[in-house]
C-alpha cells in the first residue's frame, strides 16, 4: 500500500471541481514554449480527471513574480501550447471574477488559473490565499513534484485544507525515487557532477551512507582531487573546501562507500571545442596552464565496470563540460552504459535535476533509463535526503 492517496482513491468525481497543482514552469524562447516536458507530464492527470467528469482547475505558479501580475509571468500564454498537448481546450481564467467562471465550468471542463504567485501570500503558505483557492474547489491533487520543495499555499496549504491526493506524474516520481534511494535493490551507485562541491555538500553527505559507489564527475571531481594532493593545474577547483571534501571522504570510508574520482583525464589549456591542446593524461600530469576538463577513457571504462556490479544508479549532473564537444565524451559513454544495462534489465537507473536531463538527452540515454525526473531544486533536496513539504503534505 502507497504511503498517500492517489487518483485510484478518490472515488465517483463527477460533477466535483478538482484543485489540481501542476508545474508549468516552462522555458520560453520568443514566446514559444521551448520544452514541453512538463506540459505533457500534466497531461495523465489532467485528462484523466476530465474524463471522469471532474471540472479541471489547474493551478499553477509561472517564473518568480513575488506577488506583482505581469502579462510577461500570465499563465494565458500557456493556456494554448497545454491545450495543445492535452488535445483538448484549455480555458484560461483570471484571478478577477474567477469564481464565477468556475461556477459556468460543465463536467469535464479543463480550466487553467491564472500564475498563483501573482498572490504574494502564495509564497509565504498564507492562510488567506489558501483559503482563496480551497474556495474553488472540492478536491485538491498535487501532481508537481518538481515544485514539491516549496511550502507555499498551493503545493503545501491546500492539502491540508481539502481532501488531498497524489497525481500520475507525481505517483510515478514518487515510486521511482522510493525504487532509487528509499528501498533500493543493492549495490546501489550514484553519479554526482557538475561545477561546484559548495552547491552539493548536503547531497554528498547523505549519499555516503546511503549508496555503495559515488562516482564523482565535473568540477566537483577536481575539489576531492586537490584534496588528495593532485596538483589540478588551473582547473576549476575549490581548494577551501579541501577539508570538506576529506571529510565527506572519511564518512564515506565509514560507511562502505567507495568513492571514485578519475585517474586519467583528458586536458586543455583553453575551454574551447576541440582545442590544439587537448590531450588525455594521467591525473598526476596535469600541467600548471592545463584544466580538467573530462574523466579520462581508461577512468570510464573502469566506472562502466563498477555499474555492471550495481543493481540501482541514481544520475545527477555531467562528468565533464560536457556543453563543448569532445568534453561531453564520458558523460555520453557512462550515460550510454546505465542505458543499455537498464535496457538488458539488470539495472533500475533515476535521474533528474538541472542539466542531467539536457546531458541525458544529449547522449540519447534519457529514454532507456528507468526514470527520468522533471524536477531540478526538488530532485536535489530530495538527494540531499530532505522532507520535501508538498510531498509530506501528502502523506499527512
Ligand atoms: C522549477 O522550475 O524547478 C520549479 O518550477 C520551481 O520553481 P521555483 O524554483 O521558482 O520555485
Amino acid at each position: 500500500m502507497k504511503a498517500f492517496k492517489t487518483l485510484d482513491d478518490m472515488g465517483d468525481i463527477s460533477g466535483k471541481a478538482v484543485l489540481v497543482r501542476e508545474d508549468l514552469n516552462v522555458p520560453m524562447q520568443n514566446g514559444i514554449v521551448s520544452d514541453d516536458t512538463r506540459l505533457r507530464a500534466a497531461m495523465p492527470t489532467v485528462n484523466e480527471l476530465s474524463d471522469r467528469g471532474a471540472k479541471v482547475l489547474i493551478l499553477a505558479h509561472f517564473g518568480r513574480p513575488k506577488g506583482q501580475p505581469s502579462a510577461e509571468l500570465s499563465l494565458q500564454q500557456i493556456a494554448e501550447p497545454l491545450s495543445g498537448v492535452l488535445g483538448r481546450p484549455v480555458r484560461y481564467i483570471d484571478w478577477e471574477g474567477d469564481a464565477q467562471a468556475v461556477a459556468s465550468l460543465r463536467p469535464g471542463d479543463i480550466a487553467l488559473l491564472e500564475n498563483t504567485r501573482f498572490f504574494g501570500g502564495e509564497e509565504k503558505n498564507d492562510p488567506a490565499v489558501v483559503d482563496r483557492f480551497a474556495a474553488l474547489g472540492d478536491l485538491y491533487v498535487n501532481d508537481a513534484f518538481s515544485a514539491a520543495h516549496r511550502a507555499h499555499a498551493s503545493t503545501e496549504g491546500l492539502a491540508h485544507k481539502l481532501p488531498s491526493f497524489a497525481g500520475r506524474s507525481m505517483e510515478k516520481e514518487l515510486d521511482a525515487l522510493q525504487a532509487a534511494l528509499g528501498a533500493p535493490v543493492k549495490p546501489v551507485a550514484a553519479v554526482v557532477g557538475g561545477a561546484k562541491v559548495s552547491t552539493k555538500l548536503d547531497v554528498l553527505n547523505n549519499l555516503v551512507t546511503k549508496v555503495d559507489h559515488l562516482i564523482i564527475g565535473g568540477g566537483m571531481a577536481n575539489t576531492f582531487l586537490a584534496a588528495r594532493g593532485v596538483d589540478v593545474g588551473k582547473s576549476l577547483c575549490e581548494h577551501d573546501l579541501a577539508d570538506t571534501a576529506e571529510k565527506i571522504m572519511d564518512r564515506a570510508d565509514e560507511a562502505g562507500c567507495t568513492i571514485h574520482l578519475p585517474y586519467d583525464v583528458v586536458v586543455a589549456k583553453e575551454f574551447a571545442a576541440n582545442p590544439a591542446s587537448l590531450r588525455t593524461c594521467n591525473v598526476h600530469e596535469v600541467a600548471a596552464d592545463e584544466m580538467i576538463l573530462d574523466v579520462g577513457p581508461a577512468a570510464v571504462e573502469a566506472l562502466a565496470d563498477a555499474l555492471k556490479t550495481c543493481r540501482t544508479l541514481v544520475w545527477n549532473g555531467p562528468l565533464g563540460a560536457f556543453e563543448i564537444a569532445p568534453f561531453d565524451a564520458a558523460t555520453v559513454a557512462l550515460a550510454k552504459t546505465a542505458a543499455a544495462l537498464t535496457k538488458e534489465g539488470s539495472l533500475v537507473s533515476v535521474a533528474g535535476g538541472g542539466d542531467t536531463v539536457a546531458a541525458l538527452n544529449h547522449a540519447g540515454a534519457a529514454a532507456d533509463f528507468s526514470f527520468v525526473s522533471t524536477a531540478g531544486g526538488a530532485f536535489l533536496e530530495w538527494m540531499e535526503g530532505k522532507a520535501l513539504p508538498g510531498v509530506a503534505a501528502l502523506m499527512a
